[in-house]
């Protein structure tokens, strides 16, 4: 007869060693099936349509060749006719470009009519929202109204649009849309419209994969963090810095102080300097998983800073942010530090 004398153990095993066997079981069993889901491809590419926007330079660019490499059939949009005509040189026949402006909404609907006619009764796979503009980033009183409309313009509500135009083709072939989001929206580290609008693509991203769903169409995020892009060149971006600065009123520039933007644009460029990746394949390789996948992940961040610090940073106290960019950038001569 069993004693119960001690009801943590049954026999000779310990129950609660027991227990936790059990749970570390478990917790290998559900990171083996995560690789295992997340290795798993579809075929047939070579009969599949990707559209991707902001194919002039940068991700896009790379994302339209990579993929065109790979047999799919790619419908690469420009904003530049020497954007198109230099990757048109770049890739195969198969490859198909055309000139969109994402913040005209008949340009959207003439690159939907050259897409329908591409893709007939299949549909199209894949809508690749990568079109972005970064500029003016810096001190929110510097800015006016307009500095952050022109951003949101192009990144959110040209992504909007972009989409919904879209939409009734990527049902037809129950396809994807992967959107090109930023560490930066999930922190506002900087001033102006590029974290707004990149908020703005998180949360519009959430409630379409959410609204989608039921037509099988997946949706994804991709976060980047820093990367070699037009979008965090120092040169431009300290060019754009000494526009915002000399038309401030007079007594803005006294309350910074006469030698803040040289400071400012130095700890900026000495950021960028440690911060921006070159391999930009990173983030291509997550936009080609959430194309190629069976099981597309929802987010993806893309490079070391994004997963191991920006991301994990997101989620921590406000204060903690607030902590890192005031140690990264200068203070104000005239501000109450
Ligand atoms: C894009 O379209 C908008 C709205 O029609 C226009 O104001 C802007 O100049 C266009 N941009 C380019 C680069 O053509
Ligand atoms: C963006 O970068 C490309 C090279 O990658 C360059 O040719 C182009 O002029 C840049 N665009 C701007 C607006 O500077
Ligand atoms: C910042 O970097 C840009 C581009 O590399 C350079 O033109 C500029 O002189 C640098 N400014 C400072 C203050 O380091």
């Amino acid at each position: 007869m069993l004693i119960f004398n001690d009801i943590w153990h049954v026999g000779e095993v310990p129950l609660l060693h027991l227990a936790f066997t059990c749970v570390l079981l478990l917790a290998i069993f559900a990171v083996v099936r995560w690789f295992f889901r997340d290795s798993q491809r579809l075929d047939g590419f070579s009969q599949k349509h990707v559209f991707i926007t902001g194919c002039d330079s940068g991700f896009g660019n790379l994302l339209a060749r990579q993929l065109d490499r790979k047999g799919f059939k790619v419908i690469a949009a420009c904003l530049t006719e020497n954007g198109a005509a230099d990757l048109a040189a770049a890739a195969s026949p198969r490859m198909k470009t055309l000139l969109l402006n994402v913040t005209d909404s008949a340009s959207i609907r003439s690159a939907v009519e050259f897409v329908r006619r591409e893709v007939g009764e299949r549909g199209l796979w894949g809508l690749v929202n990568n079109a972005g503009r970064a500029m003016p980033i810096g001190p929110t009183d510097w800015m006016q109204l307009e500095d952050f409309t022109k951003v949101l313009d192009v990144n959110l509500i040209g992504l909007i649009d972009v989409t919904l135009q879209f939409l009734p083709l990527l049902k037809k072939a129950h396809g994807r849309v992967v959107n090109i989001a930023s560490v930066l929206g999930r922190l506002s580290l900087t001033g102006g419209g590029y974290c707004l609008s990149k908020y703005g693509v998180e949360a519009f991203s959430d409630s379409i994969r959410r609204d989608m769903h039921h037509f099988g169409i997946k949706v994804s995020i991709i976060e980047p963090g820093f990367f070699k892009t037009n979008i965090t060149s120092p040169d431009l971006i300290s060019a754009d810095l000494k526009r915002l600065w000399a038309r401030l009123p007079r007594d803005i520039k006294t309350s910074y102080g006469a030698a803040y933007l040289e400071d400012y644009v130095r700890m900026q460029n000495f950021s960028l300097r440690i911060l921006r990746n070159s391999d930009i394949g990173k983030v291509t390789r997550c936009m080609e998983h959430a194309l190629t996948a069976r099981y597309p992940r929802t987010r993806y961040g893309a490079g070391w800073d994004a997963k191991f610090f920006w991301i994990p940073l997101s989620y921590l106290p406000s204060f903690v942010a607030d902590f890192i960019v005031r140690v990264l950038l200068p203070l104000p001569k005239g501000g109450l530090n």
